[in-house]
């Protein structure tokens, strides 16, 4: 770029680097008429008092109209709204045709689908260049619907995803296809036998990505397949079986540095039992199957957000006590069984495991047959590598 008039095809480009979100800021003038522009300028500006702000152009018709009304809403759209986005992108006279929207609380239109809103009055309008910068006070503001937001990047639209739910190759979960692919018939018949349901995962960076699943009759399918699970403390240790202890640590440190000790504990407690039996499960309780595995299945992994990653890391934490692996006692009944069993490569590290769950309140005895099964059934993918 030349240091002297400065180009503006530049200074789109160098600017188009830089991602933004997008809001449509939509407001009903005096007569009834919706009125709103999708802006990319939507920021944050104040907490004390409450400040966003946005900039319009300043031959823009419809904020000459929000102007006017005096309040606005701001409706930050999800990542699956880019068809609306282009619709309100249209000339101001036709871009609310068909679109579909409800009072919000000041009366501006606000959108179905959207991520949150936020309630506005006008605060200030400053000449900025060929740009005005609006803010609004802050009187109400909600969110609808926790999804990821839609995103513009160098003229294109799209999701968030974050670095950690990031699968980087289709190709291991492609390549561990065959692999389950010849052990399904056991695994049905494990299924059966104990009642519940088996589950193959394949490790993909720091997650587990279910790959196959079979139930017994009458147990509901309840993975979902492609769904994803976090590889962190207290979960995914069978991951861990044969692998050096720095990476034992990493996997550690993965849990935050503030996290409870008993969580640190019970995963190690949880890996030496793999390493030692096989196998390892948890047996005093059903909340990673009542809740962890529904909220998984129910977030796709491109609308997965931070803060449901985070919501997510709790569970498991508050989970922690359940999945202690303490000793069975053979006549007692246990309640929600969940069991787990590396499958190892040729160089003795696990890339895919097995999962046992959903079976019936069982004896203790019985588990730890089931435990060593899974096994078996594990070993034998080991060996038809
Ligand atoms: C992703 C995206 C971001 C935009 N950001 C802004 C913005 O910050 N300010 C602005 O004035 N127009 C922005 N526009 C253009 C407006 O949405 C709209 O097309 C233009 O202002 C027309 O205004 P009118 O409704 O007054 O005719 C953006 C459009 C898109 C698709």
């Amino acid at each position: 770029m030349s240091t002297g008039v400065l180009d503006p095809a530049d200074f789109r480009q160098v600017l188009g680097h830089h991602p933004t979100g997008v809001a449509l800021i939509s407001s009903v003038t005096a007569e009834g008429t919706p009125v709103g522009m999708i802006v990319g300028t939507f920021t944050s500006v104040s907490l004390d008092p409450p400040l966003v702000g946005f900039l319009p152009t300043r031959d823009s018709a419809s904020f000459a109209e929000i102007a006017k009304v005096g309040k606005f809403t701001v409706n930050i759209l999800a990542h699956d709204q880019e068809p609306l986005c282009r619709a309100l992108s249209r000339p101001a006279a036709t871009k609310f045709d068909g679109v579909e929207w409800s009072p919000s609380g000041n009366g501006s239109p606000l959108l179905p689908g959207v991520v949150g809103s936020i309630d506005c009055t006008l605060e200030s309008t400053t000449p900025a260049g060929d740009h005005y910068f609006v803010t609004g006070r802050v009187e109400s503001l909600a969110i609808h619907r926790p999804v990821a937001p839609l995103l513009f990047f160098q003229g294109g639209f799209g999701g968030f995803v974050p670095g950690s739910f990031v699968a980087p190759s289709d190709g291991i979960v492609a390549g561990s296809i065959p692999i389950v692919q010849r052990i399904r018939n056991r695994m049905q018949e494990l299924a059966h036998a104990a009642g519940g349901e088996v589950t193959a995962y394949a490790k993909v960076a720091d997650h587990a990505v279910a790959v196959a699943t079979v139930a017994a009759p009458g147990v509901p399918p309840s993975t979902v397949l492609g769904s994803k699970l976090p590889l962190t403390p207290p979960f995914g240790e069978v991951f861990l079986v044969g692998a050096p202890e720095a990476e034992v640590e990493q996997w550690l440190a993965s849990a935050g540095g503030s996290t409870d000790d008993e969580v640190l504990s019970v995963s190690r407690e949880r890996l030496a039992h793999a390493c030692r039996h096989g196998w390892t499960g948890s047996y005093a309780g059903d909340t990673r199957d009542r809740l962890l595995f529904p909220a998984l299945n129910e977030y796709g992994v491109d609308s997965v957000t931070p803060a449901r990653q985070r919501e997510v890391r709790q569970m498991l934490h508050a989970a922690v006590q359940e999945l202690r692996p303490v000793p069975l006692e053979a006549q007692t009944l246990y309640h929600g069984a969940s069991l787990v069993a590396p499958i190892r490569n040729a160089h003795g590290r696990c890339e895919l495991m097995l999962r046992l769950c959903r079976i019936p309140p069982t004896p203790g005895a019985d588990i730890a047959a089931w435990g060593l099964e899974l096994r078996r059934l594990a070993e034998t993918a080991t060996e038809n590598r």
